[in-house]
């Protein structure tokens, strides 16, 4: 039986992995389930609830929640880390600094993402070294933001880490293909993919027999992108226009089927007149997500039974249960992470962190040769993996003229006199976080 810390207890996310975990008992059953937050109030809520939870359908499971490293880290076999350095409020500024430019704000991509990775990166080092001293055999799935950027951190900074860098987008939308297609679920789909995190193609989807599913997908994103219409009633909104936009992403290149989040790279001045500079995803986030969960937190802790509640089990989280299965049991399924290319993708730097298939087991993850990528893949990789190496580089020598190279070479941003510009507002917003430049 396994042990298990949340790190980032306090997440609004928390909630749908202990669902999904306790629905998965069978398949990875547990001893322990730890909460570890530098947030103790904010975790305390979430925490409440939990317990109740656990206690209500698995009471044989140890249940903490703390706030001490020590206790957290010692004697566990998996960390799941998904922290959000700054919280929301960084988030909301991350945005909002480069729309008053003129320039996408988004939590991962560009300006927003940039300041939001040198953030995280002491964050996810100071976890990875809390685990190594005190569970040293442990492995830490992580999916704290900007992932891209964090890899890249952990690959040069703790290269011998046990460390593996994830994202639910591209497991999110291949439910969506399985739902066009009319099969079950992403687990019914064999693909070949590959990119960046955030920034990736699918090449090839089939079904279990071999059966090319490609053909049909297409001509459906073509026209819808990844919204499935009536099966999407309840989305919100900002998802649902990001999902249609995978269409006219998808026509630029009519051989692959792109990641969602392209479309702030390749439309971001769609992006720009389509955003309003005074409420952005974090204010949405906090009008639902927040509000639903901590309600829910405080309702669950009022009753004292977790019974009727309407927290789900989410997809991200299921994909979480699948990982650490195929570790815990050397399952090698394939699924996909962010590793070092070391030739994954044929022409692309072998230092590169990349998002492809892997098959997953005792020994983490052995990477699937993808091949070459595309001339408009290549030029399109190179420079973004270029921008996530130079915010590393900005970070170990604390260097101003690395950031202000990484800012100016991202593709969103038009040129460096506005890259300094956001650059010096972020400066002072992030004093707390950011090493001196
Ligand atoms: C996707 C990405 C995550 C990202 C999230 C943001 O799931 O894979 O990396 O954090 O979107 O979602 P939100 O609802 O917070 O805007
Ligand atoms: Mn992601």
């Amino acid at each position: 039986k396994f042990s298990v810390l949340i790190a980032g207890g306090g997440s609004t996310y928390t909630p749908g992995i202990v669902l999904t975990l306790l629905d998965h008992l069978d398949k990875f059953p547990l001893r322990a389930l730890k909460f570890y937050d530098i947030d103790g109030d904010r975790q305390q809520k979430v925490a409440d609830a939990c317990e109740i939870l656990v206690k209500e359908r698995a009471p044989e499971v140890e249940f903490v929640s703390t706030t001490d490293p020590e206790t957290a880290f010692t004697d566990v076999d998996f960390v799941m880390a998904q922290i959000r350095v700054g919280k929301y409020a960084m988030r909301s500024v991350d945005e909002k600094i480069p729309l008053r430019h003129g320039v996408v704000g988004q939590e991962t991509t560009g300006p927003g993402g940039i300041a939001y990775g040198l953030r995280s990166i002491p964050g996810v080092i100071g976890l990875v070294d809390y685990m190594e001293k005190y569970s040293p055999n442990a492995w830490m799935l992580n999916y704290s933001n900007p992932a891209a950027i964090v890899a890249e951190a952990t690959r040069r900074l703790r290269p011998n880490s046990k460390i593996i860098n994830i994202c639910d987008m591209p497991i999110g939308i291949m439910d969506r293909m399985a739902a066009i297609v009319g099969l079950k679920d992403r687990n019914d789909l064999v693909f070949r993919y590959y990119g960046l995190n955030h920034f990736g193609w699918w090449t090839d989807v089939r079904d279990k027999t071999g059966k090319d599913l490609m053909p049909q997908l297409k001509e459906y994103v073509a026209q819808h992108g990844y919204w499935l219409g009536d099966a999407d009633k309840g989305t919100e909104a900002s998802w649902v226009s990001t999902f249609k936009k995978a269409a006219d992403v998808y026509a630029l290149d009519p051989s692959t089927l792109p990641n969602t989040y392209l479309k702030y790279y390749l439309y971001p001045q769609y992006v720009v007149e389509h955003a309003d500079p005074n409420y952005t995803r974090t204010d949405e986030v906090e009008a639902y997500r927040e509000k639903n969960v901590f309600t829910e937190c405080a309702r669950i802790k009022t009753a004292g039974t977790a019974k009727d509640t309407n927290f789900k089990s989410d997809d991200h989280a299921t994909y979480i249960v699948d990982l650490c299965t195929a570790i815990a049991y050397d399952t090698k399924q394939r699924m996909l992470a962010i590793i070092p290319n070391e030739g994954a993708i044929a022409n692309i730097d072998p230092e590169a962190m990349v998002e492809v298939p892997c098959l997953f087991g005792a020994n983490g993850p052995e990477r699937l040769a993808m091949g070459n990528a595309a001339t408009f893949q290549k030029g399109l990789i190179t420079e973004q993996n270029c921008v996530e190496k130079l915010v590393v580089d900005a970070y170990e020598q604390q260097s101003y003229t690395k950031l202000w190279e990484a800012m100016s070479l991202c593709k969103i941003v038009p040129d460096a006199k506005v890259a300094k510009d956001i650059l010096d507002e972020m400066i002072p917003a992030n004093q707390e976080y950011w090493p001196e430049l």
